[in-house]
């Protein structure tokens, strides 16, 4: 598939993934909205890539559901189009791989809730993150009422989503929407600098912390704690785990390969 509204390219083993409908401030168009399913699938199946990024073009990260497209639907397409970019958010929770979102500018309604779905936010002190809907006579259609309370709190979440306001700045470091801040002119180089940390990792341990954290806050923590056991013992059998703990006795840096010989 070639894109129109998304830019993808792999490098050093990092996806960089750019919504890129600057003059809509990159809305969710349901063009848009494939062309990203593609690359996530795309991301899924390539062992080279060990980490994905997901940016914006021009001033938005994206500025939500496309309303004018919206508009239009019947209730029968704007049901499957919201149904549809839920499948794809909890595709971005099953990847393999990480995702962060370096969030570089308006994150509102659908943009944030893609935010959401990411393991973490980096965002540019220019950001604005908010859930507006509420202004269009509607509410978030793609997670907002159900992963920004998991994250923030039902209290702020009702506030957000009842008032619309956007928050930036130290409010986004507050209430946890992102876990830094930078210029904006340094948000792509830190979270690249992060990436390539996380990439540099043994490839099997980042995988099983993303699977561990997410899968075990589903569940009671005596089963989730269980799993963490069988995800430890596992983990311990890879070459990797055998070549960190080597090269941290002889002192030397660990050459992580992601293979696995258990
Ligand atoms: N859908 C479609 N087009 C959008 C859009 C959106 N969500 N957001 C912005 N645009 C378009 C504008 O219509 C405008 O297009 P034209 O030049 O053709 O008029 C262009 O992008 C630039 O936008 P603005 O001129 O409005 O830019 P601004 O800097 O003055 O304002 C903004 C920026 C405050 C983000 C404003 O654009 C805005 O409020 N956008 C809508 C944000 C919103 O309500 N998002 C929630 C969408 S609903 C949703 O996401 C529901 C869901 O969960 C399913």
């Amino acid at each position: 598939m070639s894109y129109e509204h998304m830019l993808f390219e792999v490098k050093d083993g990092i996806a960089l993934v750019t919504f890129n409908r600057p003059d809509a401030l990159n809305a969710l168009s349901p063009e848009l909205v494939e062309e990203f399913a593609d690359i996530l699938d795309r991301v899924a199946r390539d062992e080279t890539v060990a980490v994905a990024v997901l940016t914006g073009a021009g001033k938005a990260f994206v500025a939500g559901a496309d309303i004018k497209a919206m508009k239009k639907f019947t209730s029968l397409e704007v049901r499957q189009y919201v149904s549809r970019v839920h499948d794809i958010l909890f595709k971005i929770e099953s990847l393999p791989q990480p995702v962060l979102a370096a969030v570089n500018g308006f994150c509102l309604g659908g943009g944030n809730e893609i935010a959401l779905a990411c393991d973490f936010v980096y965002a540019s002190e220019k950001a604005r993150f908010g859930q507006p809907e509420i202004n269009l006579g509607i509410i978030p259609g793609f997670g907002g009422t159900q992963r920004l309370p998991r994250l923030v709190g039902k209290s702020l979440a009702k506030e957000l989503c009842m008032t619309g306001e956007m928050l930036m700045g130290d409010d986004v470091l507050r209430v946890g929407l992102a876990n830094k801040i930078f210029p904006a002119d340094r948000l792509m180089e830190e979270t690249m600098k992060t990436a390539g940390i996380i990439a540099s990792k043994g490839r099997l341990s980042v995988r099983t912390v993303k699977q561990l954290i997410d899968r075990g806050a589903q569940i009671d923590l005596r089963a989730a704690t269980a799993l963490e056991t069988e995800a430890f013992t596992t983990v311990f059998s890879s070459d990797d785990a055998q070549e960190g703990l080597t090269a941290f006795i002889e002192k030397r840096d660990p050459e992580f390969k992601g293979t696995f010989s258990g």
